[in-house]
């Protein structure tokens, strides 16, 4: 065979650890094996189905012929339907064509790096988190990832920024947070606005600024008495250098629906339509329709969302209560209380421990091979989010769980436990 090198980007392009993860799984599940599989971001359809009035529009929409191209920013009407919604919900104040309308989030991140940073610049982001070091290769950005503790919900803090942004070129912010669900208090998303500020005024108006990425697309997901904060409301003098990411895809669990938006200054929005329409990213035109038509049915979405995000924190809580009953019994392992999105963050700290086989769970690696094994629990490690190797917390995600898997899914975990010394 001949040389068969392509670009180095692609060469050195990762794959998702989570991808990787799920195949292991998969093929234990292909055996026949039954799993409590927890590690995916998604939503089983059958379980947590998109709105009923949003297929039939979606539906409708295509039985209409809306089966053109739709405009490069997205069709007039859903950009002015998700400007209502921010505008009704969040009390942010963008016009429509402040908006950008695309195949879900991935692409506007994806587009958001390549029009907000330079070759070689830095990009500064928590970790763990989503997705940010793959965006920062494809970008060819030095990634500065800052790993966040467990006493402040796994969020970073303004401290632990600050040294970092006279450097940067962009923050990469996300909450309510994946792997965590946890979320920015109003106070600590506060005091990171104002240091960006304050280094964009020390810049002056001949630099480049550092800009801020705040992907919130989880952000309609909250449960109890958490509430969702933006940077915007809490610093309106950093609105300039702000790029919000939101969408449909986890509010409304329509994952496999594709509508996305990002909204923030013009210039950056024009600079992401023009990357975007080249790749053709857009969101398909009857789902851009439909989501138009769904979004400005007020009632119908306030009941959905009721219904959803009850049965997600039903969910998320009977892993918490599950977790601190182990905690109670003397196991080592905890949890961090509910707060948004479909994840709860778990800690198994059972490294060192030894098996009735007489092998050492050494590693994070063995711990999920022992969870799995034993207790037929499938979860992601921080690692798989750019946390250091040896962290033993973990991500469980709900969407795709019934509450009778998770009963009997705290058998097999319980019995597991016991078995180690
Ligand atoms: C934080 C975060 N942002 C963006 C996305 C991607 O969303 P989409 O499916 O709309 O591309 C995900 C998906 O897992 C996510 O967790």
């Amino acid at each position: 065979m001949g040389n068969t090198r392509i670009s180095e980007m692609a060469e050195n392009l990762q794959g998702s650890e989570i991808i990787k993860l799920a195949g292991e799984i998969k093929e234990k599940m292909a055996q026949g094996e039954k799993i409590y599989n927890f590690t995916i971001g998604d939503f089983d359809p059958k379980v947590f189905p998109i709105p009923t009035e949003l297929t039939e529009a979606i539906i409708n929409a295509y039985e209409n012929g809306e089966t053109n191209y739709p405009a490069a920013n997205g069709i007039a009407e859903l950009r002015a339907a998700v400007a209502k919604f921010v505008k009704d919900r969040l009390n942010l104040d963008y016009s429509a064509d402040e908006f950008l309308i695309a195949g879900g989030a991935r692409p506007l991140i994806y587009a958001a790096y390549q029009a907000l940073v330079n070759p070689g610049e830095k990009v500064v982001f928590p970790v763990p988190s989503w997705n940010n070091n793959h965006y920062s290769h494809l970008s060819a950005a030095e990634k500065v990832m800052i790993e966040t503790a467990a006493e402040n919900n796994f969020m970073p803090t303004a401290e632990e920024l600050i040294p970092h942004l006279s450097e940067a070129g962009l923050v990469a912010l996300c909450s309510p947070l994946n792997p965590t669900g946890t979320v920015f208090t109003a106070g600590g998303l506060k005091a990171i606005c104002e240091a960006i500020v304050a280094e964009n005024n020390r810049r002056g108006p001949n630099e480049k600024p550092v800009y801020l990425l705040y992907d919130q697309i989880y952000w309609v997901l909250t449960h109890g008495d958490t509430t969702h904060v933006n940077p915007v409301e809490v610093c309106p003098e950093v609105k300039p250098y702000t790029l919000f990411i939101d969408g449909l895809s986890k509010a409304f669990a329509a994952t496999g629906v594709r509508v996305g938006w990002a909204f923030g200054p013009k210039k950056i929005i024009n600079a992401m339509k023009s990357i975007l329409g080249h790749i053709g990213a857009w969101s398909p035109k009857a789902e851009q329709v439909a989501t138009a038509t769904y979004l400005n049915l007020n009632g119908e979405v306030e009941n959905y969302l009721t219904g959803f995000k009850s049965d997600l924190n039903d969910r998320l809580l009977a892993f918490y209560d599950g977790i601190q009953n182990l905690k109670d019994k003397g196991y080592n392992v905890d949890a961090i209380h509910p707060q948004a999105a479909i994840y709860l963050t778990v800690k198994f700290d059972i490294q060192g421990q030894t098996t009735t086989d007489g092998h050492v769970l050494e590693t994070v690696e063995d711990v999920c091979a022992y969870l799995l094994n034993e207790a037929k629990l499938a979860v992601v490690p921080f690692y798989a989010f750019g946390a250091s190797q040896t962290s033993p917390w973990f991500r469980l995600s709900v969407g795709t769980s019934t509450l009778d898997s998770i009963a009997a899914c705290f058998t097999q975990l319980e019995h597991a436990l016991e078995k180690l010394t």
